[in-house]
């Protein structure tokens, strides 16, 4: 069988899609391109109104092309198939397998039992009250040097603006032998990188999936593995990290100097109605603190503009505490709307255009900042862990690679020898781009 995957949405969706892949593969289907395939599946995302209206106008696409080819169908994953439900199955007739987050490790059977009886439909919509670890299927062979590593699934926070523990469920912790005996396989499989993933991932172990494993002592045990070059993890909840992980940036060398920390807002008004339960003060404590430890650490972050009563004074907040800051990366986004969530019933909703320039100043601010950041890379010898060629080859230069330095940030070199792809290689920055640096090898 042939088959093409969409993934929308948040590194959880692509660790998924990965695995369903690769599960596939294993028993011995076919990965195709999008023209070539009879089974499409649909990895979704509604964290926001815009991700899920791509999924509609995907379906409304897919819906053209099954219609005249009787042998394909679809398939709906992801945080809008849990949203939805079965309701898919009334507008969508070409949609035949439905599933939510905690329904990934039963996809590949229920493929093969939808492909063997084509008149059934399966939907896979309950939520565990554990973790539900998933077979392991083994990587091919020339594999990307960088894995993620799921360690929980779902979240307990509650922000007032986000379906998250809606369409994810509950925190679910992964045991931690687990954790550690992926990561063992994916170094005995050549990777150099794992991330570890989780909606929250400074809470793990506090659910009651734990096993008296905190998230410190986690890392550590991840970061001492023999083999193991770079570990980083995301996404972090300032109101939970640990002093323990902060000390961590400078205990092991494996931890790259790079964190996601989102800060949303900073009005200490608007992070108490977002229900964020940290403030503007104790988050400047956190950055200052990872500096104090790692001072070269890359910062990014998640910010929301137009928050329901955001006023303008509330907003110049958020801009004083991204310059304070100074982020190399950011990610923002205008408030909007979700079903069922606190936000949703409040009253004072800022007009769209009010949100617009928000987003437009906010995003012209980063643009300068990340400018800073890169320029402040030039001249700096950098270690590039590298991830494949680079699409941006200058035709005189013989082979580009890219590649991320040990903050993140994305590296492009030329280097005429033989294939780098998931080598460590010296590199002297010479050069920023817009949204990368540019440099060139330096073995001295
Ligand atoms: N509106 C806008 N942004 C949102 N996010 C989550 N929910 C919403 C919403 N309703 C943003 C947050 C979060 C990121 C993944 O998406 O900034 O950190
Ligand atoms: Fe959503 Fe807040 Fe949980 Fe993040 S921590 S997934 S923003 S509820």
């Amino acid at each position: 069988m042939k088959f093409h995957i969409f993934t929308f949405g948040c590194q959880m969706n692509v660790c998924d899609s990965d695995w369903i892949e690769r599960a596939l593969i294993a028993r011995g289907w076919e990965s195709a391109s999008e023209s070539g395939a009879q089974i499409f599946l649909i990895n979704t995302c509604s964290v926001r109104d815009k991700p899920e209206q791509k999924v509609y106008s995907l379906l409304g696409r897919l819906r053209n092309y099954c219609r005249n080819r009787p042998e394909t169908w679809v398939g709906v994953g992801g945080c809008v198939a849990q949203q939805i439900g079965r309701d898919f199955w009334r507008r969508f007739p070409e949609v035949r397998l439905i599933f939510g987050p905690d329904g990934v490790a039963s996809v590949p059977d229920s493929l093969e039992r939808l492909q063997a009886q084509p008149d059934l439909r399966i939907s896979l919509l309950d939520f565990e009250d554990s973790y539900l670890e998933r077979d392991a299927v083994p990587r091919a062979g020339g594999a990307a040097p960088q894995a993620f590593v799921n360690i929980m699934q779902g979240c307990d926070n509650f922000c007032t603006y986000c379906i998250v523990p809606y369409t994810r469920g509950r925190q679910k912790s992964r045991p931690s032998v687990r954790i550690i005996q992926e990561c063992r396989d994916l170094i005995d499989s050549g990777v150099q990188e794992i991330t570890l993933l989780g909606q929250n991932v400074n809470s793990y172990g506090l659910d009651a999936g734990g096993d008296g494993t905190g998230f410190a002592e986690l890392l550590e045990q991840v970061c001492t593995l023999p083999g193991l070059k770079r570990v980083r993890f995301t996404t972090s909840h300032p109101k939970d990290i640990a002093p323990d992980v902060i000390e961590a940036f400078s205990r092991f060398p494996a931890l790259c100097p790079g964190l996601h920390l989102p800060f949303q807002s900073g009005s200490n008004r608007i992070l108490k109605r977002m229900n964020r339960k940290y403030t503007r003060e104790s988050y400047l404590e956190i950055i200052q603190g990872l500096r104090r430890v790692r001072p070269d650490i890359a910062l990014s972050t998640d910010i929301i503009v137009g928050f329901p009563g955001e006023f303008d004074a509330d907003f110049r907040q958020t801009l004083e505490v991204m310059q304070e800051v100074g982020f190399d990366n950011s990610f923002s986004f205008k408030y909007s709307d979700r079903p069922g969530v606190r936000a949703a019933s409040f009253q004072d909703k800022i007009p769209e255009a009010d949100k617009s320039l928000r987003l437009s100043l906010l995003q012209k601010e980063q643009d300068r900042l990340t400018q800073k950041s890169l320029q402040g890379l030039v001249g700096r010898r950098l270690e590039v862990l590298v991830e494949g060629p680079s699409p941006k080859t200058p035709p005189d230069r013989g082979t580009s690679w890219k590649g991320r330095e040990p903050g993140g940030r994305i590296v492009n070199f030329s280097d005429s020898g033989q294939d780098l792809t998931g080598e460590l290689i010296p590199v002297k920055i010479v050069d920023a781009k817009k949204h990368s640096v540019f440099g060139e090898v330096d073995n001295t």
